[in-house]
């Protein structure tokens, strides 16, 4: 254990993880980020507390896009049954694996994939399905939303970049064919950045608007759709609406 620690400390990491002996990670952007880690584990651990007030022993829980795995070492540590991380980086894999050899989580579970080439049915569904920074480096954010769904056995919490929405009403096709509009998107180019630890795979991504995003939750299968209220206290992103955490329930 000591030789893991060790390989732990000697390195800089994304998240600032406490370790068994009370010291922590040093992270590679001198700490700048913690706030968000920080103000999405807040949120996260309230929705949790109100969901099940019972305890989190009997939960299972998938982490999509778990990077270092820092969320899922956290419910890990709330003291979940079991916690899956999925994640297309074979290098984060490995650190998650470390970090939950070193915090002595057993109980975790780690999938190398693409999160659109798991096979669903083969990784079975969860209580608690995250999906956390992750839609806003894809392309197809409406078929990640379903899978999420089709994993999900209770709750779903998800958390993104937003871009401000339109509304109002669209002649589609025809002035006599007019159809309202339920958000939109925003077109960011990542193609650049795909070789960077926190970005997609395509680098092409569709960026939803709050609205976008309530309204395809409700219509891939979730009800009682939440945006949560940050803090006070809350990372400037959170704060100011250009991020969100929604909960949505089966
Ligand atoms: C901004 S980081 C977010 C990490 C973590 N969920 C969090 O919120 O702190 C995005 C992560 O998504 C992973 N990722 C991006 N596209 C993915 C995909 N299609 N399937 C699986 N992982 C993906 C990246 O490798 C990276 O670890």
């Amino acid at each position: 254990m000591t030789d893991l620690l060790e390989q732990v400390r000697a390195r800089e990491w994304f998240y600032t993880f406490e370790l068994p002996d009370g010291s922590r990670t040093t992270t590679y952007h001198g700490g700048e980020l913690d706030a968000i880690h920080d103000t999405r584990w807040k949120l996260l651990e309230h929705t949790l507390e109100g969901v099940y007030p019972g305890g989190y022993a009997d939960l299972t829980a998938v982490d999509l896009a778990a990077h270092q795995g820092w969320f899922a070492s956290r419910l890990a540590g709330a003291g979940l049954r079991q916690v899956t991380c999925v994640e297309q980086r074979d290098s984060h894999v490995a650190d998650s694996r470390l970090i939950a050899q070193v915090q002595g989580f057993d109980e975790m579970r780690f999938v190398h994939s693409d999160i659109f080439d798991l096979d669903a049915g083969e990784l079975g569904t969860f209580d608690v399905v995250l999906m956390l920074g992750l839609l806003y480096h894809l392309e197809n954010p409406v078929g990640a939303l379903r899978l999420a769904r089709t994993l999900c056995r209770d709750l779903f919490v998800i958390e993104t970049q937003v871009v401000p929405g339109m509304s109002g009403m669209v002649d589609f096709g025809s002035y006599r064919f007019v159809r309202p509009l339920h958000g939109s998107f925003g077109l960011i180019d990542e193609t650049d950045e795909t070789h960077g630890p926190e970005a997609g795979a395509t680098g092409i991504c569709l960026v939803p608007s709050v609205e976008a995003l309530t309204w395809l939750l409700r219509k891939v299968g979730f009800r009682d759709v939440e945006v949560l209220q940050p803090p006070e206290d809350a990372y400037e992103q959170l704060r100011y609406g250009k991020r969100v955490m929604v909960t949505a329930r089966v």
